[in-house]
């Protein structure tokens, strides 16, 4: 089917995409799998056990000032130590996948040289017993956590040696782990490291860099996902399958008419422009390039190319609708209207909405705008309070409220044909929440008390473990 075919409501889109219907209306569809994600800064803790190296967020958390309550990841949940008690949780849940990250400094100290074997380790055995309990592993390759070394060579991600350094690790942790690890994921959420990183400095490393050298970062951090891709591929078990997993700036149509549809899909590409447009179509739009001039990066000959190489999938972290959209008559046809103050937000987030339908957009316009053949949603969930009542128990009505509006939009876009093959919640358990520190933010399904170290499912856990045995919201 055409893309305009695809655009058209009421059309299924990816009817052409062959995903299997499921049986009853309500269902998700046959196949479709039930996870939840993590990453490795976030959760694991012992920052020099087994010859790890130092991560750039390991010297960010500890420069005061930077984690709103003061924490850093020193300890987290522990989870390098307590990985089983977390794989038994998982069985709890009834998770049928888990996605988490792989951390660089584990694998080589200085992010190159000689691997690490016994912090591979830790991840082969993570894996082994993921697989014993019968959740398939989903690795993420970088989720942040860059070796502080690199950053002190090569300036980080401004040097496009960490690039191919990226891609090195990248093959290496392919070819231990293809054996038993299906789907890698080279780079998560470009954005937020890029940005919040190197342009606001409200991540690691910290910095405020000029547009020109932030438009370098970034470029630098596709050719990574693009090199990385390569190294996959070339030193992986056959099946194995590889793509990002970006959280895209998703574009609502503001009405569900033909016509804003369309002006959402031509204004995703633009805002897109600077990752997930960059990666799907191998080279960057010309209204991005336009808009950025002078300070546009320098691009070698053969990066869009390598950028642009076709993925096996697409993983989408989405939170939020990023921006609603409307038809005008002007160029370029579409108009960006950005959320007014008193859109439904969660209050103690900067960042954090509502807008449920902004994850029915997201997948749609990935298979429609850019025919994605199977997608992944990589995270979504939301940050919370959880004050125990009485009893003890967490009864997080807002998480499940949310989680019940998101899922039931999934739903819509898979009895449409969308092809989603799974869902991760983010996540599995409170974390680091990275500058909001251990505490101002929960995340998780599974309540942790810091100080013990005690994990309790929230209502929130029950609720997940019935979606996941109803295949249907629940
Ligand atoms: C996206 C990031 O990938 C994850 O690390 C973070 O904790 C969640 N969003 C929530 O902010």
């Amino acid at each position: 089917a055409s893309a305009a075919a695809l655009a058209a409501p009421g059309l299924s889109p990816a009817r052409a995409a062959g995903a299997m219907p499921a049986e009853n209306a309500a269902d998700f569809p046959p196949g479709f799998l039930w996870g939840a994600a993590t990453s490795a800064y976030q959760i694991e803790g012992a920052p020099e056990a087994d010859g790890k190296g130092p991560s750039i967020w390991d010297t960010f958390a500890h420069t005061p000032g930077k984690i709103s309550d003061g924490s850093t990841g020193d300890v987290a949940c522990d989870h390098y130590h307590r990985w089983r008690e977390d794989i038994d949780l998982m069985k709890r849940l009834g998770l049928q996948a888990y996605r988490f990250s792989i951390s660089w400094p584990r694998i080589f100290p200085e992010g190159t040289g000689r691997p690490n074997r016994r912090g591979m380790d830790f991840y082969s055995r993570l894996v082994d017993g993921l697989l014993e309990a019968g959740i398939q592993p989903y690795a993420t390759l970088f989720h942040w956590d860059l070796p502080q070394s690199l950053q002190d060579r090569f300036g980080g991600w401004e040097g496009r040696e960490t690039a191919q350094a990226f891609a090195d690790y990248a093959g290496h942790v392919a070819a231990v782990l293809s054996d038993r690890v299906k789907h890698f994921f080279t780079i998560n959420e470009f954005f937020t490291f890029v940005e919040l990183g190197h342009q606001i400095g409200i991540h690691a490393p910290g910095l405020k860099l000029p547009p020109a050298r932030v438009n370098q970062v970034r470029h630098h951090a596709l050719l990574a996902h693009g090199l990385a891709v390569q190294a996959i591929r070339a030193r992986s078990r056959r099946g194995t399958l590889v793509g990002p997993a970006e959280n895209l700036m998703t574009c609502v149509p503001v009405i569900e008419t033909p016509a804003h549809v369309a002006a959402a899909q031509a204004a995703m590409r633009d805002v897109n422009g600077g990752y997930t447009t960059a990666m799907l179509e191998g080279r960057y739009p010309p209204r991005w390039l336009e808009k950025l001039g002078a300070d546009a990066p320098r691009v070698a000959a053969d990066d869009l190319g390598i950028i642009g190489a076709p993925l096996d999938f697409f993983g989408a972290n989405v939170y939020a609708p990023f921006f609603y959209v409307r038809a005008i008559d002007a160029e370029p046809g579409y108009e960006v209207i950005p959320l007014p103050e008193t859109y439904p937000k969660f209050p103690h987030s900067t960042w954090l909405r509502m807008g449920p339908e902004g994850l029915y957009w997201a997948v749609r316009h990935l298979a429609s705008i850019w025919n994605v053949k199977s997608i992944h949603v990589t995270e979504n969930g939301c940050g919370t309070k959880d004050t125990p009542n009485a009893a003890g128990e967490m009864l997080d009505v807002d998480r499940i409220a949310y989680t019940r509006h998101y899922l039931m939009q999934l739903q819509r876009a898979t009895a449409e044909g969308v092809p989603v093959r799974s869902y991760f919640h983010w996540s599995l358990m409170d974390n680091f929440e990275w500058a909001d520190g251990l505490t101002t933010q929960r995340f998780g399904l599974v309540h942790v008390d810091f100080d013990t170290q005690r994990r309790t499912p929230k209502l929130s856990a029950e609720q997940y473990r019935e979606v996941i045995r109803h295949h249907r919201v629940v």
